[in-house]
């Protein structure tokens, strides 16, 4: 039997290569291993207000984005979250085992709370939603028997709460309930920097789009935003600790270029910023626009068709381990 993956995008601000090579690019790799499983999470996104067209436009759009990065919805199912009940049905029964203390601590909760409330996170501001949103990440993950999650650095805690849960809820209710599962990154892609400010991480709600790469960006703006880029003192092109903003440029010119960060210093032995950043606007230009092209081809009548077989491919899955745990916890069927 093959292992399963489980991983997500919410559909929500401007997709980034931050996002792609964090996730994605790992995802088209794994389907020809393992049994796959990819979701929009729009249940997510609404954690913060939506525009109701907006939401469902993106959507479908990160679909697009799945489909066109080379995600093969032959062998996997892509679905949209909100489609399978199942998920925010085995979120209420976690929440019941979950405690107030382990959600306070997630550090992603610390910065949406800030960017929710516009009162620096005062607690009472704060939606439930973003509260607890770990938990419905939890059930997504857990519903599947899912052995493996590939995702950013970002998502690792909340990994760990997910391995905490179904620790607790085996040992309560039986030991075989939940499969416990584990984190896949990768060393170089696990951590995209943004470009103006390579102490954060490229984020997709970002205030200024100086921050990031998206992967809707035209020709144009990629010069425009790498020509802006922070860089380090000194001229040299190296990749080293003490030179966080051009190891994160290294970093994406490597993983886009498909070269090692070493290669990429060869490269440019004697020459400067300027020549390195016009390069690196140029691979990642090479690699935007056949990937824009190829979402450009997709009708969203096709992509809803994915999404709506992806659905009733995972619903049994789902359905079954509801069933399971709600027989456990002494629910009447
Ligand atoms: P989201 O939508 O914020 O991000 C999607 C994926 O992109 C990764 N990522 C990054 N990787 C490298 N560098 C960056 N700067 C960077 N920014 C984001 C994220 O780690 C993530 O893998 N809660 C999740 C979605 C989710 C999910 C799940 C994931 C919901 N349920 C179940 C896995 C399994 C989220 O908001 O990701």
């Amino acid at each position: 039997m093959k292992k399963r993956i489980f991983s997500g995008v919410a559909p929500s601000g401007n997709l980034h290569i931050g996002n792609y090579l964090g996730a994605i690019k790992n995802w088209v790799k794994l389907q020809e291993e393992y049994d796959s499983i990819f979701c929009v999470v729009d249940m997510h996104a609404i954690t913060m207000p939506r525009d109701p067209e907006e939401l469902r436009k993106k959507t479908i759009e990160i679909a697009k984005i799945y489909l066109a990065a080379g995600i093969d919805p032959e062998k996997c199912a892509i679905f949209i979250q909100s489609h399978i009940a199942e998920h925010a049905e085995l979120m209420w029964i976690l929440n019941t085992i979950a405690k107030t203390g382990e959600l306070s601590r997630m550090t992603q909760f610390k910065d949406k709370a800030e960017l929710s409330t516009g009162d620096g996170g005062s607690f009472e501001n704060v939606p439930l939603g973003i509260f607890n949103y770990p938990i419905l990440m939890v059930a997504d993950i857990l519903l599947y028997n899912t052995d493996l999650v590939p995702v950013g650095e970002d998502q690792l805690q909340h990994i760990e709460i997910t391995r905490t849960l179904a620790n607790r809820f085996n040992k309560r209710f039986g030991e075989d309930t939940f499969v416990i599962p584990k984190s896949f990154i990768t060393r170089e892609g696990q951590r995209i920097m943004g470009l103006d400010n390579p102490m954060k991480k490229m984020s997709k709600s970002a205030k200024s789009e100086y921050n990031y790469i998206a992967l809707s960006d035209d020709a144009e703006t990629v010069r425009r935003k790498i020509k802006k880029a922070v860089t380090d003192s000194g001229s040299e092109i190296v990749y080293c600790e003490d030179k966080p903003a051009l190891k994160n440029l290294i970093n994406i010119y490597s993983l886009l270029g498909n070269k090692n960060p070493k290669e990429v210093e060869k490269l440019f032995i004697g020459k400067g910023y300027s020549d390195f950043k016009s390069d690196l606007s140029e691979v990642i230009i090479n690699f935007l626009k056949p990937f824009q092209e190829k979402m450009n081809e997709l009708s969203d009548e096709k992509v809803l068709g994915i999404l709506r077989s992806g659905a009733e491919k995972v619903r049994p899955l789902a359905r079954k381990k509801l069933i399971e745990v709600k027989k456990k916890i002494g629910f009447m069927l």
